[in-house]
């Protein structure tokens, strides 16, 4: 899935220009600056497909990419959360990303980015909850684990294991990653590809 270049395919500002639900999509979801963009980044092999910036905020729309030639889509989702734009800007990103996560039929897969340093955040849980009842399978990704010492990944792996195993939608286990060292990419790809048309 991942062996021909991944291309860009547009960026929509609202879900009534997405295009029609045909193709299986696997979106990246996250606070502001988690590494979504980097991601995608990352399991493209294509630097600079996804615009990435040190701003929490970059990314203001939801973008979609290809992935050998319509097989699956990759969204790049504006984070929700803090960001540097004005608070009615970011409620309308949150808003329209709910109502992504909430109601795109042909959303297979969310993949669920927390900063590995940080945690999970309340907003974390209120779109765990969401994607809950929305019976949207959703993967939790921990980003930038090269910020952090292997014996606090160890007890983070473990505390959100526990509250996986309680939560409805959710794949047991988080996956490890870090786009700078491209740590857990491959894993990341291989649960991805899975999921594409044959
Ligand atoms: P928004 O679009 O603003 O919501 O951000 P985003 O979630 O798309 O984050 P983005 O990929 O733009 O990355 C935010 C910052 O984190 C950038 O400065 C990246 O270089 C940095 N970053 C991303 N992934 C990693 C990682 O694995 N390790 C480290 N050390 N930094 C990372
Ligand atoms: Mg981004």
């Amino acid at each position: 899935l991942f062996a021909q270049p991944a291309t860009f395919l547009l960026g929509v500002a609202r879900l009534g220009q997405l295009p029609p639900a045909m193709v299986p999509e696997v979106a990246m979801a996250g606070r502001s600056n988690v590494g979504k963009s980097s991601l995608i980044n990352a399991l493209t092999g294509r630097n600079g497909l996804a615009r990435t910036s040190n701003t929490p905020g970059r990314t203001q729309e939801i973008n979609l990419f290809d992935l050998a030639g319509g097989r699956l889509t990759l969204v790049d989702l504006p984070g929700y959360g803090y960001a540097k734009a004005p608070k009615e800007v970011v409620e309308r990103w949150t808003r329209a990303v709910f109502d992504y996560l909430r109601g795109r039929p042909n959303l297979m897969r969310v993949c669920l980015l927390i900063d590995a340093r940080h945690g999970l955040k309340k907003v974390d849980e209120e779109v765990m909850d969401l994607l809950a009842k929305a019976a949207v399978p959703f993967q939790v990704v921990l980003t930038k684990a090269d910020l952090v010492r292997g014996g606090d990944l160890s007890k983070l792996v473990r505390d959100l294991e526990g509250r996986l195993a309680r939560t409805a939608a959710a794949l047991p286990h988080p996956i490890v990653t870090s786009s700078r060292q491209q740590q857990g990419i491959d894993l990341l790809r291989a649960a991805i590809a899975k999921l594409a048309r044959p």
